[in-house]
């Protein structure tokens, strides 16, 4: 197991699309999928694509802690999807945080589809297949967006809600103690 290197905002793989996987359960995927894991647990992630760890392929592997899951989402466990699919359902478009591992330090409001249908594989060839809404909806979708060179900040409408975690999170409690 490793902790791998995440490539930040600006590095070229990042905007570029990736590639199918050619053997989802050979040694190497196997490998890399188990130090991607490892990597977005170690930084507190809710996901990570391979292009953020300098691999051009399709795929991801994210999760909704305890801590995350809320009224607008259910626990997931880690999963690892290759070669997904996803479908947006309904034309809702809903503002909700995010955060980038590619770019730290930095939250946005992103408008994303509310509810979504996913689709891929894991390491063992099995179907993972689910149709999700809230913040695992939003968890897919950008982390999707990375395998077609997509980050946060292509998709945002008002740059007003965009800023550092730090002064984010200092007003937020500023105006809760008023
Ligand atoms: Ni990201």
């Amino acid at each position: 197991m490793a902790i791998l290197k995440i490539a930040r905002m600006g590095h070229p793989i990042l905007t570029s699309r990736a590639l199918p996987v050619e053997q989802p359960g050979s040694p190497e995927i196997r490998r890399l999928v188990r130090d991607m894991i490892e990597t977005m647990l170690d930084a507190s992630g809710a996901g990570l694509a391979a292009p953020q760890v300098h691999v051009p392929l399709r795929l991801f592997v994210f999760r909704v802690s305890a801590e995350r899951a809320g009224p607008d989402a259910e626990e997931v466990p880690v999963t690892t999807v290759i070669n997904p699919e996803v479908e947006l359902l309904g034309e809702e478009r809903v503002p909700g945080w995010e955060g980038c591992l590619s770019i730290p330090g930095l939250n946005a409001v992103v408008p994303r589809a509310w509810r979504i249908r996913y689709a891929g594989i894991d390491c063992d060839g099995r179907r993972v297949e689910a149709v999700a809404s809230g913040f695992h909806a939003r968890v897919v979708q950008h982390e999707y967006d990375h395998l077609d060179g997509i980050l946060y900040p292509m998709r945002m409408q008002d740059f007003s809600k965009f800023g550092f975690t730090e002064e984010l999170t200092r007003a937020r409690t500023m105006e809760e103690a008023l």
